[in-house]
């Protein structure tokens, strides 16, 4: 296993001690939730049931025997675990490596507290190298992608991918993120976006950053 990988894992195993038992929780989608998933799996922790962000996350949680319930049965979620593609000192996030993250913003929208789960590569003082994942309704996408660079950005199609919705996606680089909730409104409001990829209006509530020499607990601070 890679070093990343490795240290994926132990910021995966220290979120199973902010599990709640019997408690809904929301679970992401990428290689760090996967680690989630099988860490809450062998731990033998009771929880009522999880919300899955993916189909790969729905098929990991079955192998536990994890009941998996759907966003409109519930309320509200006690806890939302995920990684993240890049997460600020705000705790704001770049997601959607995995094209998820139109699922993922809904669930951490549902949750009470939102965990992200990275290795030290994902911590950033500043927004912005990672390209934005942005969902788009196909028959926009050019007259998307044309405001896009209108804003500053470089957008480029993800080949041969679709949504769970069934839509594309522009992975925008060279967006300016330094007002990030300004700029997750902005792209948002372009008409065919169906959702994109920063996580300003909701960060997380606590990152779990593994880095080589051990494991921290942030929370957001300027
Ligand atoms: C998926 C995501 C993932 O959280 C993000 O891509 C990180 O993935 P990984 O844990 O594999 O590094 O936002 O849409």
């Amino acid at each position: 296993m890679s070093t990343q990988d490795q240290l994926k894992q132990q910021a995966a195993e220290r979120a199973v001690d902010f599990i709640p038992e019997n408690e809904y929780i929301g679970i992401g989608t990428g290689s760090t939730a996967n680690f989630f998933i099988h860490a809450l799996g062998q731990s033998g922790k009771r929880i009522k049931g999880a919300v899955a962000t993916s189909h790969k996350t729905a098929e990991l949680m079955a192998e536990y025997g994890i009941p998996q319930i759907q966003p409109n049965e519930v309320s509200k979620l006690a806890v939302y675990i995920d990684g993240a593609d890049e997460v600020s000192p705000l705790l704001q996030m770049i997601k959607g490596g995995g094209g998820a993250h139109l699922a993922e913003k809904i669930v951490a929208n549902l949750a009470e507290r939102f965990i992200c789960i990275a290795d030290e590569s994902k911590y950033v003082r500043r927004l912005g190298r990672f390209p934005l994942p942005v969902e788009v309704v196909p028959m926009a996408r050019s007259m998307v992608a044309r405001k896009l660079v209108q804003l500053g950005g470089r957008p480029e199609l993800r080949i041969g991918f679709k949504s769970l919705n069934g839509n594309e996606i522009l992975d925008v680089y060279d967006l300016d993120l330094s007002q990030p909730i300004a700029m997750e409104d902005t792209v948002n409001s372009l008409l065919g976006v169906v959702e994109n990829g920063l996580f300003a209006h909701r960060p997380a509530d606590l990152l779990i950053l593994a880095k080589k020499d051990g494991v921290q607990l942030l929370e957001a601070h300027v």
